[in-house]
């Protein structure tokens, strides 16, 4: 093994064009997926407090949006929506109302912008009155195989409205078994399935919950059902169960505090995976920025950067926009 003076390490670093050719990885717009919130009205645009920059739009918007996503090479969108308070309730029915908030959005966006993936959340916290992701019993326990029924109704909807992708976010058992079932026979055999495999329940979903509108209902925490932030092993077994159940995809979520494990599930089973870097993980950026800790765009493309190195297909990030503009500049 060669060493110092035969090798120096920095021969590498001592230009632009040198670190440039020499660089293992590369962040590029296809890398990126932009979560995108729905609300209704006509020529809304609601800004989400604690997401700096991030708002809510209203369907007729949300096409321009997506438009602008596409030129900039952003290959795929995820759609979120903050259903009325009205519509809410206890079984989050209208999670299955074929011409809800987001059938309305994913067909304006498919109509608008055919180009575009669109990606839906398979879960019933925008619907709920308790803004938990499944059915709850008595207790307060989520119920989980009478949810399975509802999430496959769900997924299933959304395949029909034109999702390309469906991504069961609820982490109940066996639900990609279910919902793959469910596409299949339904004749939705181009759908794919983007698996929360390994979820965690985790601080940082405060500002997404917020523009769902799902913070202040939540009863309690997720914990029965979301993963320990202790366990990494686990997420092994899980993604292997998402993967067996018939997942084309698997998501770690949150990201930057879970690299260790997004590395572990890329080498253990080389799919497709992808990285949420999660609203509380945004925030964060935003403020450290805010408060003049840290370049913004330096923040944003060192981070996203971190989830390649790692290993990850792409990213699932609020900062998507701004991160393919920086990319092409
Ligand atoms: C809902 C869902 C959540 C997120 C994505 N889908 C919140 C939660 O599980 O409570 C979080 C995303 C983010 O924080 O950006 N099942």
């Amino acid at each position: 093994m060669s060493t110092y003076p035969n090798l120096r390490m920095r021969r590498g670093r001592s230009a632009p064009w040198i670190r440039e050719m020499l660089a293992e990885n590369r962040l590029h717009p296809s890398d990126l997926i932009l979560p995108m919130f729905v609300c209704e009205g006509s020529g809304c645009e609601e800004p989400v407090e604690s997401l700096r920059g991030v708002s809510r739009w209203s369907v007729d918007r949300l096409a321009e949006r997506a438009q602008e996503a596409a030129r900039l090479g952003i290959p795929c969108i995820a759609l979120f929506p903050n259903t009325p308070p009205a519509l809410r309730s206890e079984s989050g029915e209208e999670a299955l109302n074929a011409d809800n908030l987001i059938c309305r959005a994913i067909r304006a966006v498919k109509n608008a912008v055919p180009e575009i993936g669109v990606l839906t959340d398979v879960a019933l916290d925008p619907y709920t009155s308790h803004g938990h992701d499944g059915l709850v019993d008595a207790k307060g326990r989520i119920i989980n195989d009478d949810t399975l029924e509802v999430l496959t109704a769900q997924a299933l909807v959304q395949a029909a409205a034109g999702a390309d992708i469906v991504a069961p976010s609820d982490m109940m058992d066996g639900r990609v078994g279910a919902i793959r079932a469910a596409l299949e026979s339904e004749g939705h055999f181009d759908v794919s399935i983007m698996a929360y495999a390994a979820k965690y329940a985790s601080a940082f979903y405060g500002p997404f919950r917020d523009a769902v509108g799902s913070r202040g209902l939540l009863k309690g925490d997720k914990r029965a059902y979301q993963m320990n932030p202790a366990n990494g092993m686990e997420a092994v077994r899980e993604v292997e169960l998402d993967l067996a159940e018939g997942a084309d995809m698997v998501m770690v979520k949150p990201g930057l505090p879970y690299l260790d494990v997004l590395a572990r599930v890329k080498d253990e089973f080389g799919v497709p995976t992808f990285a949420y870097q999660v609203s509380g993980e945004y925030a964060m950026i935003e403020a450290a920025a805010a408060a003049g800790v840290g370049e913004r765009d330096a923040l944003i493309l060192e981070t996203l950067l971190a989830f390649k190195r790692a290993g990850a297909t792409g990213v699932l990030t609020y900062h998507a926009l701004d991160a393919a503009r920086l990319i092409g500049t």
